[in-house]
């Protein structure tokens, strides 16, 4: 493999500097935090301010020599910044400071490299290294030649220059070719999953925020049923049957970090595309995190930016159990729709009111009811077979067909309207098994 992961944390120095200049500011706190879960150890934290940075280091030169002195005393193993370097920056500092230099894209591939849960993702993530290494791959790494592993270098030898050239470019087409298979098969099932209407629901959220153990959750929750769309196996898909709904997918994605940088969010479009086409977006908080707010409208940016901030979405506030204040519940808006939904994933709390949030705002759109229909409506029939809308048939006496029908709104006044018919011209069973007439 090309990116093994040593076990014990690394010894890191972190430098984050306030530039007077357009660089969109990352969160001094935040990047803490993505240090650790990377697997560093923050042995010490420089900041500073400059107007622009210095072409050659990033930082001055007396920020540098503090560096120099930062990295000896705390005998760090890796100095992170939380902005972009450029190649040759990174090389400069790596020589100065004889300890490798790793930067904000290096790192957040890092974390990427050990949460990708696909296929697509694992080579995704790769793609996405391997990119960033072939520059800083030109000159060679001789300055570090007895480095080896650790954040953002899980990875090849890098004493030979020219054997690492050659697998790299190998390596490049081979994942590349690997990826558009998996593309193809991936767009495919969604083809297959549009066809046979089966909606969508996508877990969104920050990272650490608790996708994944909500995933588990409702997967266990819901009568879960093999099926053929899904035999490409991808752990972050399962079909899940909803009432009133049906069968629906649920999917979980990569988890959001704020200013992802754009290359990045380019490599990631394919796994974020499953979230751009979803019928609904679960949108995952952890209710009792302090950046709580900030981290939604983090995700919101995401959003924006893969065209899926204007998808229906329900807040799912996380993590109930750690305050004794909040106990699951929905909230609604005036109209009585879902908004949000309070949950403990972890402790499987609240996960009936998700549920119910979920199908009230997946029902919104779908007509499920009982058709009678006369023996003159057999074409209309003929059509809601045709849409596989047809849940149950029977016949009265009189020749009337009852039909259960569930199908999306859209699709039902599609057909009314190619069989020129308005929806108050039929009749329905209402659930005390009145007759009525049906207005969509
Ligand atoms: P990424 O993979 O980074 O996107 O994370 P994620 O959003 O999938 O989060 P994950 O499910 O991995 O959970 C993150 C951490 O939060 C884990 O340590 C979970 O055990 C914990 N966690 C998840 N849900 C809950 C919860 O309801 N209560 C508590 N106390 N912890 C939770």
């Amino acid at each position: 493999m090309f990116f093994d992961r040593p076990d014990s944390g690394e010894l890191a120095v972190l430098v984050h500097l306030e530039l007077s200049q357009a660089e969109a500011s990352n969160d001094p706190r935040e990047f803490e935090e993505l240090v650790i879960s990377a697997g560093g150890d923050p042995a010490a934290f420089l900041s500073g301010q400059r107007a622009t940075p210095h072409p050659k280091f990033f930082v001055g030169t007396g920020k540098l020599e503090e560096l120099q002195r930062a990295v000896l005393e705390h005998k760090a193993e890796v100095v992170i910044f939380n902005h972009e370097l450029s190649p040759s920056q990174e090389r400069n500092l790596e020589k100065v400071l004889q300890c490798r230099v790793l930067d904000r894209t290096g790192l957040i591939l890092d974390i990427f490299a050990q949460r990708a849960r696909t296929h697509e993702g694992k080579l995704q993530v790769e793609l996405a290294q391997l990119e960033h290494m072939s520059t800083r791959l030109i000159r060679g790494w001789t300055h570090l030649e007895r480095q080896k592993g650790g954040i953002g270098m899980r990875g090849p030898g890098e004493t030979q220059l020219e054997t690492d050239r050659r697998l790299l470019r190998a390596r490049l087409k081979s994942i590349h070719k690997r990826l558009e298979k998996v593309r193809k098969q991936r767009e495919q099932g969604r083809r297959a999953r549009s066809r046979a209407e089966i909606p969508t629901v996508s877990l969104v959220g920050y990272t650490n925020a608790g996708k994944s153990t909500l995933f588990n959750q409702i997967t266990d929750a819901s009568v879960y049923a093999e099926d053929q769309l899904f035999a490409t196996l991808d752990p972050t898909m399962r079909k899940i049957e909803l009432d009133q709904v049906g069968s629906a997918v649920l999917a979980d994605t990569v988890g959001f970090i704020s200013n992802l940088p754009h290359k990045l969010v380019e490599s990631f479009r394919a796994t974020l595309e499953e979230a751009a086409s979803a019928d609904l977006l679960l949108h995952v908080v952890d209710c009792v995190d302090d950046e709580r707010q900030r981290n939604i409208e983090q995700v919101g940016e995401v959003l924006e930016e893969i065209g899926a901030s204007e998808l229906p979405q329900l807040l799912v506030y996380n993590k109930i159990d750690l305050n004794d204040a909040y106990a699951p519940r929905i909230d609604r808006d005036e109209s009585g729709k879902p908004v949000a939904v309070w949950v403990s994933a972890q402790q499987g709390e609240g996960i009936d009111q998700l549920l119910e949030a979920v199908v009230d705002l997946l029902a919104e759109d779908v007509v499920h009811t009982t058709l009678l229909l006369q023996p003159s409506l057999g074409r209309l029939r003929a059509r809601l077979f045709k849409n596989n809308a047809v849940i149950s048939e029977s016949y009265h006496s009189d020749g009337t067909n009852e039909l259960e029908i569930r199908l999306p709104l859209a699709d039902l006044n599609r057909i009314l309207a190619a069989e020129e018919m308005q929806s108050s011209q039929l009749e329905f069973v209402d659930p005390s098994g009145q007759v009525q007439r049906l207005a969509v």
